[in-house]
């Protein structure tokens, strides 16, 4: 979601439109807006695109403010309606909150404010920060920085990640804002005439247009930023700390791509947090799982005896990999299938078959129309998707959201490590559930799935040879990617990568099926990309791996070799290494998948292509 927030002597609702017009990209299905006037809190929601909220801000005017927030959603609890969208305002209708990320213990606050007897009006997780925010507020005695310990109070309470900006009607020149694992930043203007002004943003694109001055918030803090006060940080216990200090030196079209070239490169840089946020919230303490949200009844999922994989295009690679994951921890056999395909060959289902359709959009019609077949023969359909109220989930039995946040470049990338590591909590929750796991080797599990954002944000440092051998192989014609067990379907997502975005013939093989046709392929200088399996993977496929690359390099291939660190086995058959961190076997795609979107990024914007808007593909394919 996008959030801005202002105090200064403009007119507060044409700076935070003109903030939320550069945030939409972070989330587009609703939108609103609260200024603080004269007559008290005034607010204005609307489900849809920003346009919405305009055109209803034409119609019905609020009153000039010098103080205001404002909201662009990307819905996560609640469907995207105009109730649901924020500011939120607390029972009183003193307090105006806007909120981007997930408050994990929200159901316990809820129920804690509904037995106090106050009534809820939307059905977000947010609403529930408001009501506390008010009544801290009221427990707070008066003085100046009454509504910053108010929010330190509620900040205390809540679990998750949240940034969030509010406003109280009885602090006419004051805003507040908390941060825990989701970004805020704060721009300095111009103090004109001893009058100071403040922006508040989820990042500098908000406050662009009006100034480079910036302050970076760390984690845990909570700011104030008051007319005559000025600007205060503090952590969560009161103790104040500086804020750092920085100078924006991107223009405006840049900001909103956060400072990178394209959206596509923005959205590879946020994959640490789009595989945390998948995570969040559903990894017990006791080492367990927490999938409420998966609305199937244990007995439903104890009577699974066949599970069914159907999606499209890199949603169909993410299916591919959780195969061997689910079998492996459930022992229940997995099919995986193109969901184009699927319902024309009339698979075998039945009510205790699980069909898992993945898809980013949630409006692919190829998925959808398999996922109406499936649901036809009384299967059971469990939706992963990206994209909150969109058809798919809507039309399926469960669901559980990827929490990758909007993803703008066609070709997908977080939203794919997202769907893996979404794919793998199905898996290991058939497998709590039905009881094939202990305990214990699903907390172990669970650690390896924690440890991936570190292990990704690792990958990401180590991208500039990545760039440099892309800018190397941009003149070729065709580039080969090869893989043994989960390292196959990354081979063929690699491939997939590089067709979409640099036009490049492109194709992934299962490493050892190479002798039986492809190999003819090689030629002199051929360049073959080698996603090598972890030297701990079963039956020593890495071994094997190993002679296909040296088979390959005999026959004149320039070979690319993706392996771990310590893996010295492959140095001498490398032309180019890429390494990336030490990683279980079934986690390894989420880190060697990383360089391979790199890669093609690199080569298609060497060849001079547009990145984000390859020709001929569109970001969701509503046709069948
Ligand atoms: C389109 C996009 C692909 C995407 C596929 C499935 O073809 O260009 O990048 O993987 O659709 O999309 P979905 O939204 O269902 O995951």
């Amino acid at each position: 979601c996008g959030i801005v927030g202002y105090v200064g002597p403009q007119n507060a609702l044409d700076v935070v439109l003109e903030g939320l017009r550069r945030l939409e990209y972070r989330g587009y299905d609703s939108a609103g807006v609260a200024v603080l006037a004269e007559g008290g809190m005034a607010t204005a929601k609307k489900a849809g695109k920003l346009a919405n909220l305009e055109k209803a801000l034409v119609e019905e005017p609020l009153p000039a403010a010098t103080i205001g927030i404002g909201h662009t959603r990307w819905a996560t609890h609640g469907g995207p309606t105009d109730r649901n969208a924020h500011p939120h305002l607390s029972a009183d209708g003193k307090v105006a909150l806007v909120h981007n990320g997930i408050i994990e213990n929200f159901a316990a606050l809820r129920a804690e404010c509904e037995t106090a007897g106050v009534e809820f009006t939307s059905e977000t997780d947010t609403e529930v920060a408001a009501h506390l925010l008010a009544s801290a507020y009221a427990e707070t005695p008066e003085g100046p920085g009454r509504l910053a310990e108010a929010m330190r109070a509620v900040s205390n309470r809540l679990e998750g990640a949240f940034t969030l900006v509010a406003s109280h009607a009885d602090e006419p020149d004051t805003l507040v804002a908390s941060r825990r694992n989701s970004p805020l930043v704060v721009g300095l203007g111009e103090t004109v005439d001893g009058t100071a002004e403040y922006f508040l943003g989820s990042d500098v694109a908000a406050f662009i247009a009006h100034t480079r001055e910036a302050r970076e918030l760390g984690q845990d803090q909570v700011v104030e930023i008051d007319r005559t006060r000025g600007l205060t940080v503090t952590d969560f216990a009161g103790t104040v700390v500086e804020p750092t200090a920085y100078t924006v030196d991107w223009d405006a079209a840049a900001a909103e791509k956060g400072g990178h070239a394209w959206f596509m490169l923005k959205e590879i840089a946020e994959q640490p947090q789009a595989v945390a946020d998948t995570l969040l919230g559903r990894l017990g303490d006791d080492g367990g799982l927490v999938l409420d949200e998966v609305r199937l009844s244990d007995q439903d999922l104890r009577d699974i005896d066949k599970v069914f994989v159907v999606s499209c295009g890199t949603s169909y690679h993410a299916g591919l990999i959780a195969k061997y994951a689910i079998e492996h921890w459930t022992r229940i056999p997995v099919e995986v299938e193109v969901a184009s395909e699927f319902r024309y060959r009339d698979p075998v289902l039945d009510r205790s078959t699980l069909v898992v359709v993945i898809s980013q959009s949630g409006e692919t019609m190829d998925t959808l129309m398999a996922l109406r077949h499936a649901k036809d023969q009384k299967a059971r359909v469990l939706a992963i998707c990206n994209v909150n109220g969109s058809t798919i989930p809507r039309e399926s039995d469960a669901v559980l959201y990827t929490h990758a946040g909007p993803e703008i470049a066609v070709a997908s990338t977080k939203s794919f490590l997202a769907q893996i590591v979404a794919c793998y909590l199905v898996g290991l929750f058939l497998a709590q559930v039905r009881g094939v796991k202990y305990d214990d080797e699903v907390a172990a599990i669970v650690e390896d799935l924690r440890r991936l954002p570190e292990a990704v944000s690792e990958v990401l440092l180590q991208m500039e040879p990545v760039r440099e051998l892309g800018r190397s192989l941009a003149g070729a014609d065709t580039i080969l990617f090869l893989g043994r067990h989960v390292a196959y379907p990354v081979a063929l997502e690699g491939a997939l990568k590089l067709k979409e975005l640099a036009y490049i013939h492109a194709e992934g093989f299962a490493a050892g099926e190479l002798k039986h046709g492809p190999i003819a392929l090689i030629d002199q200088g051929t360049p073959v990309v080698v996603v090598v399996p972890s030297p701990r993977a079963r039956e020593s496929v890495h071994g094997k791996v190993v002679s296909n690359i040296q088979e390959v390099r005999a026959r004149g291939a320039r070979t690319i070799v993706i392996a771990e660190e310590g893996d010295e086995d492959v140095v001498p058959y490398a032309d180019h290494i890429i390494r990336v961190p030490r990683t279980p076997t079934l986690m390894a795609p989420i880190v060697t998948t990383v360089p391979l979107q790199v890669l093609a990024c690199e080569i298609a914007d060497t060849r001079g292509y547009d990145v984000d808007q390859p020709r001929n593909l569109a970001k969701s394919v509503t046709v069948e």
